[in-house]
């Protein structure tokens, strides 16, 4: 068995909106673990393809892309990310990069190229590790797996309430209608689909603040981690 393998994780996954990549970065710097943001890397996959121009179905130049390009989290501020040295933060967050990286999710040999890259992660103390397949595929063993959701209304709302106050337009009936579309393409693609590991704990924030989630997680890692 791989030292790093009896490193504690917390994965935490669910669809956009849910609330798990505020969650997660709450709850990794409360522990003082580290964080892996796995959709980031999907994001920035996605933008690397659209950089370099490749189709979709050139599965085989993506995985090479995939293995190839250098990635570098938090160098200016939590939320930076740096392809090949270029600042490309704010590219990866826009409607273009979420389609791209549910695109990109899709391909099995994107997937296979970025496996390795994020049990990397798994470094002393620990890590919180956010995504859709994480606590499925990418850290079975993992001490514990949470699986946040909610109605994909108040996910188009609070994406909606987001972006309005960064001062940027949307309509909320397109941000809902992408949404949907969004979840189907994750949840009924072949492999690593979006969906709750068996033994994973499901809390529904629809009705919930983030302050209230994080209080009922940290409970529960707390006691996981015990
Ligand atoms: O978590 P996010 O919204 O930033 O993820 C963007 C896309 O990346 C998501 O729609 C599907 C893909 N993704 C994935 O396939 N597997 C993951 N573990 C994380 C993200």
């Amino acid at each position: 068995m791989r030292a790093t393998a009896k490193v504690p994780v917390v994965t935490i996954d669910g669809p956009s909106g849910s609330g798990k990549g505020a969650v997660a970065a709450i709850l990794a710097k409360q522990l003082g673990f580290s964080l892996l943001d796995s959709g980031a890397l999907y994001r920035v996959l996605g933008i690397a393809t659209l950089k370099a121009n490749l189709e979709l179905e050139n599965h085989e130049a993506i995985r090479d892309l995939a293995h190839n390009m250098q990635v570098e989290f938090g160098r200016f501020g939590a939320d930076s990310v740096e392809l090949n040295g270029e600042d490309i933060s704010l590219e990866i967050r826009t409607d273009i990069g979420s389609d791209q990286a549910s695109k990109i999710g899709a391909i099995p040999a994107a997937r296979e190229a970025l496996f390795q890259r994020q049990l990397d992660f798994r470094q002393a103390p620990g890590l919180v590790a956010d995504g859709r397949d994480m606590g499925t595929v990418v850290f079975p063993d993992a001490q514990l797996k949470i699986y946040l959701t909610a109605s994909p209304e108040e996910r188009a709302q609070r994406r909606y309430k987001q972006l309005i106050g960064k001062g940027i337009g949307a309509i909320l009936v397109d941000l809902l209608r992408e949404l949907k579309a969004r979840d189907q393409r994750d949840s009924e693609r072949e492999i690593s689909p979006l969906k709750p590991a068996a033994d994973a704990l499901v809390i529904d924030t629809t009705s919930l603040s983030l302050e209230q989630v994080v209080e009922k997680v940290v409970r529960l890692a707390a006691q996981a981690l015990a």
